[in-house]
């Protein structure tokens, strides 16, 4: 039930966070301000044209997906993929977020000609400007556009390998139907050797097959949304003994059509089946913040603090490299309660 000590307890605890795509958060403000800088011909002049384009024509994964590529394209140069990273940073400082993990889309950019080497400086000076001046730790998950075809897949993963030390994790997006996980075995064997932490976006937009699919084809240690768990009893028990947890994005679920509304999201189900879980913003411009995402959760599904408080700390104990970051977590908790 909301109360203001629950919402005072989702704003002000340290808070770590799985998905988040830098392509999808690129900011009306700074990609009016980036068009400019590169002279680009953004068809929009202010925040609130682009706003209302979004409101008006995001209405699944695909629409989104062609908006999130529009605004994303005036990225060319590092100070912009700079900018982006750094804005995302001063966000998460805004919300007590103190633990990011990131999803690279860079084949969005490489499809417009920005060399690998181009993105990755500027996301890594941006990381670290963003871990000086928030002391945000933020963690990088290259992700695989499933739609290109497997050997060019696995020819980006390939690629990474100069990026070793700035990317930890191997991740894979876009659109879901049509492009099985199956179909990139490879490049995700690869990164698997590499020693990247692998998941995939699966059961968004397509059903449970392609969870099973990111599980033993892919070998993934996270499934990113995995929504569509719900329908095969068989595939929510092996999520649950294998402890592979779901990154789960509720607002954007709705965004994208992938449930019908807040109310009737799944996410309740699974943790009371035993399958871990964490909440993430996906794609802030679009749909709203972490805090957004936490307080839904009160306002349209009934969690409580323990609920809360139990999603938090999973985003710490089952992150790539945030689990340090525990100890901190929870003498907040225990502060919290004396307190409450
Ligand atoms: N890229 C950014 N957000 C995404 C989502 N929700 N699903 C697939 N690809 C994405
Ligand atoms: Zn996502």
């Amino acid at each position: 039930m909301r109360s203001p000590e629950l919402l005072s307890m989702i704003r002000e605890m340290p808070k770590a966070e799985n998905h988040l795509h830098i392509e999808g958060s690129t900011t009306p403000r700074t990609a009016i301000k980036i068009a400019k800088r590169n002279k680009i011909d953004l068809p929009f002049a202010s925040e609130a044209a682009i706003l209302k384009h979004i409101e008006e024509n995001v209405v699944d994964l695909t629409t989104f997906l062609q908006c999130d590529r529009l605004f994303n394209s005036v990225c060319l140069h590092e100070e912009d993929f700079y900018d982006v990273v750094y804005d995302i940073g001063e966000d998460a400082s805004k919300q007590n977020i103190v633990y990011q993990e990131l999803h690279m889309d860079y084949p969005l950019n490489g499809a417009r000609g920005v060399p690998m080497d181009v993105y990755m400086k500027g996301c890594e000076a941006g990381r670290q400007a963003v871990k000086r001046d928030f002391g945000i730790e933020m963690v990088f998950i290259a992700a695989v556009d499933r739609t290109q075809s497997p050997e060019d897949c696995l020819s980006f993963v390939k690629q990474l390998e100069p990026y070793r030390h700035i990317i930890d994790g191997l991740g894979m997006d876009c659109d879901e139907r049509g492009y099985p996980c199956r179909l990139h075995k490879e490049a995700f064997a690869l990164g698997g050797e590499m020693g990247l932490f692998r998941t995939a976006h699966a059961g968004e937009d397509d059903g449970c097959q392609n969870i099973w699919e990111a599980l033993n084809d892919l070998g993934c240690q996270r499934i990113d949304h995995g929504v569509r768990a719900i329908d095969d009893p068989a595939l929510m028990k092996e999520l649950a003994d294998r402890q592979v947890m779901l990154a789960m994005c509720t607002r954007s679920n709705v965004m994208t059509g992938a449930v019908p509304e807040l109310a009737a999201h799944p996410i309740k189900t699974f943790m009371d089946s035993g399958i871990l879980c964490s909440v993430s913003s996906d794609d802030p411009p679009y749909i709203g913040n972490l805090l957004w995402e936490y307080q839904g959760l009160v306002d349209e599904l009934g969690f409580g603090e323990d609920d809360i408080l139990t999603l938090a700390r999973n985003a710490y104990q089952y992150s790539i490299k945030g689990q340090h970051l525990l100890p901190a977590f929870d003498a907040w908790v225990k502060e919290w309660k004396a307190q409450h």
